[in-house]
């Protein structure tokens, strides 16, 4: 699929250079859009960077970002304005499962089912989740916004939360919870920026084949439990969640605001 619907928009997108993320970036660059990819390791940022430029031939830069630092954040914002003097989109995307938060949670939670549940979760592991996927979240929303109203731009942010907003994990209550705090973030920025015509929106993907599943993917155990809960039963892929980005960072959905759409394979329908 190729178009216009981003044409000359600059689209901000973090954790952009693996999966869902990364998926945005494609769609969007296949729409036109110049794209500004901010994440964590350079060698990633550089081989997405050259395949978005070969496939698409995009124009497009990253910026080696740890979204949980403000003076980082701010320094995407800069290298952005620098390069294309805009910010018309942003997609924060960048975030850790809960069992990821460490290595050591990560080895402690294969070896102990019960490791994650919130009367053994060290503090270490709950605080790193929350810096990430919430304070990180709301740092890039701050920066961005500030960016797009000194700019006067009428601009997009989608923020990437997830079904486990509204659905209890066992195991996994730093993630659901920073991912519902995302949902009432967008909720109140959504309000916030009505003024400036910047319309907020979240996204809550159910399970979706990138990086961050492939444990859950590779074990009986998980996949009969994320299936179990997927009325479609099987995963979704990164390109139906980027879609559903897409949609939500064009005036098709200018009604939209402070919602949180679902692509989940038919979760919440009953
Ligand atoms: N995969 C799923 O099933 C699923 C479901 C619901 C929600 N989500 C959410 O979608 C988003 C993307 O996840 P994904 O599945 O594509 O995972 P992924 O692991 O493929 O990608 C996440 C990216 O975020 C980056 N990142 C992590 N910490 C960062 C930091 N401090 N600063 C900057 N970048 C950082 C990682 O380097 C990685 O590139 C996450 O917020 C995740 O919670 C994923």
């Amino acid at each position: 699929m190729s178009g216009n619907r981003m044409l000359n928009k600059v689209a901000v997108i973090t954790g952009g250079t693996s999966g869902i993320g990364y998926a945005c970036a494609c769609r969007f660059a296949a729409e036109g859009a110049k794209l500004v990819l901010a994440d964590l390791f350079a060698d990633k940022g550089a081989e997405s960077v050259a395949s978005l430029q070969a496939e698409y031939g995009a124009d497009v830069i990253f910026v080696q970002t740890d979204v949980t630092s403000e003076a980082a954040t701010e320094a995407l914002g800069a290298a952005t304005l620098a390069k294309f003097g805009r910010v018309d989109a942003v997609i924060a995307a960048a975030g850790i499962a809960s069992g990821s938060a460490t290595d050591e949670a990560q080895a402690d939670a294969d070896v102990d089912p019960e490791a994650g549940h919130v009367i053994n979760k060290p503090l270490e592991n709950w605080l790193k989740v929350l810096e990430v996927n919430l304070t990180g979240v709301m740092l890039t929303n701050k920066v961005m916004a500030r960016l797009m109203i000194e700019g006067g731009v009428k601009g997009t942010i989608v923020n990437i939360a997830s079904v486990a907003a509204r659905r209890p994990l066992v195991g996994a209550a730093d993630y659901c919870v920073s991912k519902a705090g995302v949902e009432m973030l967008t909720k109140v920025l959504s309000l916030e920026l009505m003024p400036h015509e910047i319309r907020v929106n979240s996204i809550g993907p159910g399970f979706v084949e990138t990086p961050m599943t492939a444990n859950l993917r590779s074990e009986n155990e998980g996949n009969m439990m994320a299936m179990g809960m997927t009325p479609m039963a099987r995963y979704g892929k990164p390109v139906e969640i980027a879609n559903t980005a897409l949609f939500l960072s064009t005036d098709e959905s200018s009604y939209y605001a402070g919602q949180i759409l679902f692509p989940a394979g038919g979760m919440f329908t009953s």
